[in-house]
């Protein structure tokens, strides 16, 4: 079954609009739009000067570089001088020969991006700060939108002023993965091709939804954790395999940035950016999701994986396709669950231990992690979560996680990628909180003990994991 845009009321979520062209701050701004515009030419004369582009490169056999950013240019005028195309211009000239299958590709995404009018027949309401809600797409729809952003189609978005309307939203145009060659481009590139080469052959059946819920956790649902006595669930450790290949079945976490996807249209090749390039699906997510507030995460349900990888940052490479064997749903949506929760970001290291810092990423974890009521929800495939790009304590971040998932009665497997001290570090002290019968309340005000102690003046930095050890049977409350 292929539905076209749902939005589904969440509490005080957002109400479903059957209008299919609404330009207005609630709903995306779509290149298709027939809408009246105060300022220069029409919404309308721009999709027609779109078409007319996209078609002259659809009913060629073979297009070269030239050319695609000759179309782009025509319906982004303003931006000929800004945007480069090396990065694009170099790909297709060093990649080998057997792979190299673009030029015929050009023409197949220009006829997906001029699918859009029949594809998107409503308005995508945008997930805004605030508010709970949900929009399910098709994998085909997903792939129409993506051939726009390929294309560069969607009006721009000025994120730059911070009185700007699209200011809260991450960017959604391809072209600032198009320009700035290096090698990190060239993978990202010859995953996000493989992409569009599978989803145009005609031979692929895309059949299924993906669904993205923005949840915000209400003031009345915010736990109070100090006095909270549930016991830890339980907990695997590994420092082996990843999130992503190992939590098959699991709520995978997505180490985010608050603008989803990160840098994964720039040079970003993080956790997040690396699992948006082999799940591109998961891009669409930028044209409607603003900004992450503390309160708020992202679960997607559905999304298909297309590609496998080698590597991290500088020595990630694309390893071939990926064939998705995962069951659908009885929305015919793949068992795949991501969870987006964007951590801190600590300039300074220190900065973390603080009880107002920590509380916010308990939060935010909790909002993720809570399940609805009444439903036995997957555990949580997770790690180091904050803790590369942002700066924190690994050994904090994982009380903090083992926190939330035993208020969420949820049980952990945690993957400290390849890190052995962790692994055993956190076997050993998980086995005493455990073993001690320590509560989430308890582990709390050990915490806050915690970072009494480093605050000293004279204070030095204390092992967290060694001062609960010391600590476990002194702690002031419970
Ligand atoms: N599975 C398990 N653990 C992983 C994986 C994986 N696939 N990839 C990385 N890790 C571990 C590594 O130890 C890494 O250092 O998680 C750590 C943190 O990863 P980061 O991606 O650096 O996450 P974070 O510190 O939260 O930074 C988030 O980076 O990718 C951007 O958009 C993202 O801006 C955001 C920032």
């Amino acid at each position: 079954v292929l539905i076209d845009v749902s939005v589904f009321n969440c509490g005080a979520g957002l109400i479903a609009q059957e209008g299919r062209d609404l330009w207005n701050s609630n709903f995306v701004k779509m290149p298709c739009s027939q809408a009246m515009n105060h300022s220069g030419p029409s919404q309308a004369a721009r999709w027609k000067l779109i078409s007319k582009q996209l078609s002259a490169l659809a009913s060629k056999k073979s297009v070269k570089v030239d050319h695609v950013v000759a179309a782009i240019i025509k319906f982004n005028p303003k931006y000929k001088d800004r945007w480069s195309f090396d990065a694009l211009h170099t790909f297709v000239e060093h990649v080998p020969k057997t792979e190299n299958y673009f030029h015929t590709l050009f023409p197949k995404i220009a006829a997906l991006a001029l699918k859009l009018p029949d594809q998107i027949k409503k308005a995508i309401p945008l997930l805004q700060r605030g508010r709970p809600a949900s929009i399910t797409l098709s994998q085909v729809q997903i792939s129409c939108l993506l051939a726009n952003a390929f294309f560069c189609t969607f009006p721009h978005r000025n994120t730059s002023r911070p009185d700007a309307e699209y200011h809260n939203y991450p960017s959604i145009n391809f072209s600032s993965l198009f320009g700035n060659w290096s090698e990190r481009k060239k993978e990202k590139l010859r995953a996000i091709m493989h992409y569009f080469n599978v989803v145009t052959n005609e031979n692929t059946n895309l059949e299924g939804l993906v669904t993205f819920e923005r949840r915000c956790l209400r003031d009345s649902d915010a736990p109070s954790w100090r006095s909270s006595s549930e016991k830890l669930q339980k907990l695997y450790v590994t420092s082996d395999g990843s999130i992503e290949t190992e939590g098959t079945g699991l709520l995978q976490v997505d180490f985010a940035s608050s603008r989803i996807g990160g840098g994964v249209l720039g040079s970003g090749l993080l956790q997040e950016e690396i699992l948006f390039l082999i799940n591109p699906e998961l891009i669409v997510s930028r044209l409607f999701t603003e900004k992450l507030a503390d309160d708020e995460c992202v679960i997607i349900t559905g999304s298909q994986q297309f590609s496998c990888y080698s590597g991290f940052g500088d020595s990630f490479e694309w390893a071939g396709p990926h064939e998705d064997g995962l069951e659908r749903d009885e929305w015919a949506r793949l068992k795949r669950q991501i969870l987006a929760i964007d951590a801190l970001h600590f300039k300074n290291s220190r900065e973390q231990y603080n009880m107002r810092k920590i509380t916010r990423e308990l939060n935010k974890a909790y909002c993720g992690f809570m399940g609805e009521k009444g439903h036995k929800e997957p555990d949580i495939a997770t790690g180091n979560w904050g803790c590369g790009a942002f700066n924190g304590d690994p050994q904090l971040k994982a009380v903090i996680q083992l926190m939330a998932a035993a208020k969420s009665s949820r049980g952990l497997a945690f993957f400290t990628f390849r890190n052995e001290q962790l692994e055993r570090s956190l076997q050993q002290m998980y086995h005493l909180l455990v073993t001690e019968r320590v509560t989430v309340g308890k582990l709390y005000a050990l915490l806050e003990d915690y970072c009494d102690v480093l605050h000293k003046p004279a204070g030095s930095h204390v092992d967290l994991y060694e001062f609960i050890r010391k600590n476990i049977t002194g702690v002031r409350s419970q």
